[in-house]
Parts: C-alpha cells; structure tokens; sequence
C-alpha cells in the first residue's frame, strides 16, 4: 500500500484552518472545469461527471470521500474538483494495472487495463492542480479494506464488476460511512450484472433517498444504519 505523505505534508500546511487563505476562496464552478474534466480518459456516463462534483462539493467541511476505481482519473478529478479550497479530500484505492476477471472476456478492455496506468491518474491529477486533494491507495480494495479506519462521508465504488466483489467493497467500507453519508455503485445496468444485482437485491435496500444519473445509483445512509 502506498501513500503520498509529501502530498498530504503539502495539504495539511496549504489548508490548515487558521492560514490566511482557508476558506476564503470558494471550489470553482462546474462549468469552469469541465473541459478540464472532460480532458481525463474514462468511463464516465455524460452527466455523471457532474454529479460526483456536485456532491462532493455539497459534503461538510473536512470530509473523506473514498473511491474504489479510480482508473485514469477522470471520476477523481470530478470528486477532487468538488474539494477544491475546503479541507476535503478523496481517497482513491486501485490496483493501477492488470486485467482482472471481471473484464477478462473483453478484448476492447483487456488492452486497456493491461498496463500500468497510475501515471496516467497521477498527471491527470497533476496538470490539474489537484494533488493535494486526492490521495492514491495502490492495491486491492479488499486489503486496503482490512486496516481502513478513516470515516467516509461519501462512498464511490467502481472497482471490480464481480458480484461478489461489489458486494465485498459495500460489506467492507459500509461500516465506515457515517450517518447521512452518501454510497454510491457505477455501471448499475443490465450490462454489467455485478454490480446491478448488488444495487437491487442488497446495496439500495439499506439506504434512503435512492436516485440515479444514468448508471449511476446513489442512496444515503439512514441515521441508524
Ligand atoms: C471501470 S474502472 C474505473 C473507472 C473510473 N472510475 C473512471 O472514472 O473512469 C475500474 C477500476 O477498478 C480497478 N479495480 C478492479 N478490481 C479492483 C480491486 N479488487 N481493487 C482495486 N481496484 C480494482 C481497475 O484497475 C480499474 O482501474
């Protein structure tokens, strides 16, 4: 597992409540990013995009979003956009490189994984001006999940698209998401029969205010959950 601690050195003196420049500015417009976003290779769903800024930017001060498949960044850098000048910040666990089961059928996609792309995330995240709000965990969801401890206002998961792995990482990092945090499950369609049957048969039975923007199904967690 690695992370970036000259990155969050970086974070915790640029954004440290107190400093002059703390919450003076407000995190950009959307409209004003996105061709910035829209750079960033992925597999967003037109609309998507703007959601994940939208509610990472509509989550309380010193919030911690986590997101599992982060890929080449493009669904990071809507999150971190949504951070930009508070003291939030997404986590971002993958693997970075290797061709996993639920894609090993797909020849378009087995290129694609098939190598290592962290650099691609880190520069991505680096031409905009987004270190220090997005933090890489490289590994695998599952183990990085065994020694998880930090609280989860906003949970993203877009990592394997196994049934049983979807419903590992819901199972696993759930207990971490506070009341009134919001989950989140990408490619929820029948094309992707993972993480649609986690979605309908388990996932959105334990939230409330369930929603979708295309394929992407969101809930909050109640206050007793
Ligand atoms: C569909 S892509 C994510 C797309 C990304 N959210 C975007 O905006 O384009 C799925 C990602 O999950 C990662 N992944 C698959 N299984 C994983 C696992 N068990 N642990 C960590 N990452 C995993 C893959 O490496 C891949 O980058």
């Amino acid at each position: 597992m690695i992370t970036h601690f000259k990155s969050l050195v970086n974070q915790a003196m640029r954004r440290t409540p107190g400093s002059p420049s703390f919450f003076k500015k407000k995190p950009p417009r959307f409209k004003a990013v996105w061709p910035q976003i829209d750079e960033v290779e992925g597999f967003l769903v037109k609309g998507q995009e703007k959601w994940l800024f939208d509610t990472a930017r509509s989550l309380p001060r010193g919030a911690s979003i986590l997101e599992i498949g982060g890929f080449k960044g493009r669904s990071t850098t809507c999150l971190a956009y949504g951070c930009v000048n508070t003291d939030k910040q997404v986590f971002t666990i993958d693997k970075f490189k290797g061709v996993y089961a639920d894609v090993a059928d797909r020849e378009d996609l087995k290129k694609v994984f098939d190598v290592d792309f962290f650099h691609h995330w880190q520069d991505n995240l680096k031409r905009n001006g987004l270190q220090d709000y997005a933090i890489p965990y490289i590994g695998d969801s599952r183990v990085i999940g065994r020694e998880w401890t930090t609280p989860i206002h906003m949970l993203f998961i877009d990592g394997s698209h196994l049934f049983e792995d979807v419903m590992d990482d819901f199972s696993i990092f759930y207990p971490h998401v506070v009341p009134n945090g919001i989950v989140a499950l990408h490619d929820v369609t029948p094309n992707w029969p993972g993480p649609y049957e986690a979605w309908h048969q388990h996932v959105k039975n334990e939230l409330i205010n369930v929603g979708k923007v295309t394929t992407l199904a969101y809930g909050q967690k109640p206050r007793a959950g």
